[in-house]
């Protein structure tokens, strides 16, 4: 219970296991070590604040002889859920750790700058876009840097604009580096030393969509729309994997807005793993005798827990 959040009665992991449903009866924060760990396990943890929500619910019906429909009511109760969730963030970005910096790469319109923006602002860090870094060390735009001196000339600032990162040991960053910088494996190196990569992984389908207007990338200018997602398709095969290489955490943005991005993101900066996770977890519960059970997968038998 607040403010002991993170701690819990009973640190027996078989206990957690081996439990049909948490019940935690909290509203503030939203979530606590307790229920983390339950669904780690894969096994349903439930706060408090239905049952706030429902009993006051019925105490202001009775009191002021109203009544509501189901849907006014779940409105009411999403609206509260949602502010509560977001009070439980701005609690949490305060146990952030400072010397964390956090690394956002992926393609050219993946949102690392739009996203980079939210983070910085949300959690008061200094945003450092490598891009407009570079153009302001040279006085020109990434068009002439590229058309002037060439795309290796280019790669190569980037890689010094890095090293200049790496060994500053600078704190409370968010730093967004441009699509093309983790290809060099001793960027990769320095992104990982710099900070905690987060790799904004979208589909091709989604990026022609954010670029098909773009003229500002070297990359894709004067390309039409067909040449254009040709490009975009065959350099995501190459460089997806280099990517995932790069990263610490890989999230994907496709249909995803920024703020639930960025908890994801903060979420995952927060996480102080505790039991092992499993992949099998939520597919295949634990039974009541501890064990999976997995349907076999020639019969048509579906699995009830
Ligand atoms: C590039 C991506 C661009 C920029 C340059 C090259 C790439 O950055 O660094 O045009 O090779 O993918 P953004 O990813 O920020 O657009």
């Amino acid at each position: 219970m607040f403010p002991n959040v993170d701690e819990v009665l009973i640190p027996h992991s078989k206990l957690y296991k081996n439990a049909a449903l948490g019940f935690d009866v909290i509203y503030n924060p939203y979530t606590t070590k307790f229920m983390r760990i339950l669904k780690d396990n894969g096994i349903r943890a439930v706060n408090g604040l239905p049952m706030l929500f429902y009993q006051a619910l019925f105490s202001y019906k009775n009191w002021f002889d109203v009544t509501f429909t189901q849907a006014q009511e779940k409105s009411v109760y999403f609206k509260l859920k949602n502010a509560v969730k977001k009070s439980t963030l701005e609690q949490e970005i305060k146990e952030l750790d400072t010397n964390k910096n956090i690394v956002l790469v992926g393609f050219m319109g993946s949102g690392k700058t739009t996203l980079g923006k939210w983070i910085a602002k949300k959690t008061g860090r200094t945003l450092i876009d490598t891009d407009k870094e570079i153009e302001k060390r040279l006085g020109k735009t990434i068009n002439e840097i590229f058309s002037e001196l060439g795309e290796e000339a280019f790669r190569n600032i980037e890689t010094e604009v890095l090293k200049d990162l790496a060994t500053k040991k600078s704190e409370n960053l968010v730093l967004s580096v441009g699509g093309g910088t983790p290809l060099r494996k001793e960027n990769r190196e320095m992104l990982k030393k710099i900070g905690y990569v987060v790799y904004l992984r979208a589909s091709a389908k989604e990026l022609i969509k954010r670029l098909k207007n773009d003229e500002k990338r070297p990359l894709l200018k004067n390309k039409d729309y067909v040449d254009r997602y040709e490009l975009i398709k065959n350099l995501l095969f190459e460089r997806d994997n280099i990517y995932i290489d790069a990263a610490n955490f890989v999230v994907r943005t496709d249909g995803v807005y920024f703020p639930r991005i960025y908890q994801i993101i903060l979420k995952r900066l927060l996480k102080k793993p505790y039991i092992r996770q499993n992949k099998y977890k939520n597919k295949y519960p634990r039974r009541n005798n501890g064990k999976r059970y997995f349907p076999s997968r020639r019969s048509n038998e579906s699995f009830d827990s």
